[in-house]
């Protein structure tokens, strides 16, 4: 437990709820440290029941001196946020801001001082502890606030640095991937329920062989294509499946998508700065 440093939350919603309550179940931090503002009064009980942290509508209190001020609000409620905290906060606190599309650059440009701000890509796995979160620097953070920032959102799952440049890639990849793979596994679970096995031991067959998957990759640290190879007998079915696979294109269609929502988060970045 970091006994010392205080957090301060702007934006309590879904995400903001899910990184404090992944701090709190690992003990990194406990409730008294931690304030989170939201934007309206009915939200407030939500929050104090729900995470037992002092919940307020007032975004001034909720980061004045705190050590660490994590900015989780709407992309577009950044600005009048920046506008409102932007006189308050000290260079020897620390910014996290994990709303999309909006650069470090965006938020330094807010602040009176030079004030260290990191930029944090995560996803909604981090509900349950599972998530992927990206990490880069702005020009005033040092790898000390990288490391505090990374301990942050182990908190809530795994999570790589990256340069900022990379970020639109990493909301492409990782933000909205669980979107693609819910399709995969949707599509898988159609399959199973047209071979006959009933749709909700179908879709856990789908959605646990996906996990199972990912797992191998992570542990074994084997190239994709080796372990896929691993399960392809010759002349067995796997490999008139994959066959299948080639013939519809999955490979490809799946570069073009990601491809694709990168430009979309390169168009939102452009909108954003401007
Ligand atoms: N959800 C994800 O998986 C995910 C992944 C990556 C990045 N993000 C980023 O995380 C940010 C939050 O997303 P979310 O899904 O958690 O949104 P959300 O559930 O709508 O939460 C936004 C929160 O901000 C509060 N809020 C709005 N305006 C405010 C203001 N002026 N002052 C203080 N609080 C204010 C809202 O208060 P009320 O509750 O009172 O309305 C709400 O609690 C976004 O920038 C998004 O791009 C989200």
């Amino acid at each position: 437990m970091n006994t010392e440093m205080t957090l301060g939350v702007v934006g309590a919603g879904k995400l903001g709820e899910a990184i404090v309550g992944g701090l709190l179940k690992r003990e990194f931090l406990s409730a008294d440290q931690i304030v989170a503002s939201v934007k309206h009064e009915g939200s407030l009980d939500r929050v104090a029941t729900r995470l037992g942290v002092r919940a307020t509508l007032d975004n001034i209190e909720a980061v004045r001196g705190r050590d660490v001020v994590l900015l989780a609000v709407k992309p577009q409620n950044m600005h009048a946020v920046l506008e409102e905290i932007g006189d308050v906060l000290t260079s020897d606190q620390l910014v996290i801001s994990v709303a999309a599309s909006v650069t470090t650059g965006y938020v330094e440009d807010r602040l009176s001082l030079p004030i260290p701000v990191v930029r944090a890509m995560p996803n909604t796995p981090c509900i349950l502890g599972v998530g992927m979160t990206a990490l880069c620097a702005g020009q005033h953070a040092t790898s000390v606030h990288l490391a505090t920032a990374e301990a942050m959102f182990a908190c809530v799952g795994e999570t790589a640095r990256v340069d900022e440049g990379l970020m639109d890639g990493v909301t492409a990849l990782s933000a909205s991937g669980p979107a693609y793979l819910y399709v995969v596994i949707e599509s898988l679970a159609e399959a199973g329920v047209k071979l006959g096995i009933p749709r909700e031991v179908s879709t856990k067959l789908a959605a646990q062989t996906m996990l199972g998957a990912a797992t191998m990759v992570l542990v074994s640290k084997e190239h994709p294509a080796l372990l896929k190879d691993t399960v392809t007998t010759p002349a067995g079915c796997t490999i008139d499946g994959l066959l299948e696979l080639e013939e519809g294109k999955l490979r490809v269609t799946l570069i073009k998508a990601v491809v694709k929502a990168a430009e979309r988060a390169r168009q939102l970045v452009e909108k954003t700065s401007g």
